[in-house]
């Protein structure tokens, strides 16, 4: 008897038990206006130079802009911030749908839009890419960090969760 073949739902169903926090990866997408993704694939690389890593499908609305503008931020969601994660899973994104959600950007010197009030808006500039699959792996040297007090929003077997008290 053969073992059934490895398939990309096997491979989702494992990887979904590694729990990571959520972050939106913003960009330019137009004078003064953003484009954001919600990502979860944030890997911390090197320390010198400071490099990390995200993952952005092929088809994604962010990988064209992202290759144009090689700046970009990465910001890590609040708890409270699920409704973030969602709205910038989809590509529908308006000015308007934004203010009903409270998103607010603040503008970096460099014309990156950065998520107000997450805990950790991360800046950095594309130093590589490496077609990976259905993915392009950016790799970005940090520029700079601004950090805010506040638990992270938890992504674990499919599902948002909080971080427990520590025992
Ligand atoms: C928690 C979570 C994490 C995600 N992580 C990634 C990721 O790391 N890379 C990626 O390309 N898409 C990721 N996605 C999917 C994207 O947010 C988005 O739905 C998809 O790429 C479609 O992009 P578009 O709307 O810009 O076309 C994630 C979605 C969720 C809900």
């Amino acid at each position: 008897m053969t073992a059934a073949p490895f398939t990309s739902t096997d491979f989702r169903h494992a990887l979904s038990q590694f729990a990571t926090g959520v972050t939106v990866v913003t960009v330019e997408r137009a004078p003064g206006q953003a484009y954001g993704m919600t990502a979860n694939s944030l890997t911390s690389v090197s320390l010198e130079p400071l490099l990390v890593l995200i993952c952005v499908d092929q088809r994604s609305h962010l990988l064209p802009l992202i290759k144009q503008k090689r700046v970009f931020a990465i910001n890590v969601l609040k708890e409270n911030q699920q409704a973030f994660s969602v709205y910038f899973a989809q590509a529908d994104q308006t000015p308007e749908a934004e203010a009903k959600l409270g998103i607010q950007y603040r503008w970096t010197q460099a014309r990156v839009p950065v998520l107000s009030d997450t805990i950790a808006q991360i800046l950095c500039r594309v130093v590589a890419s490496y077609i990976a699959g259905d993915h392009t792996i950016f790799l970005g040297e940090v520029q700079s960090a601004e950090l805010s007090p506040g638990e992270p929003l938890l992504f674990f077997r499919s599902h948002y969760r909080q971080l427990a008290p520590p025992r």
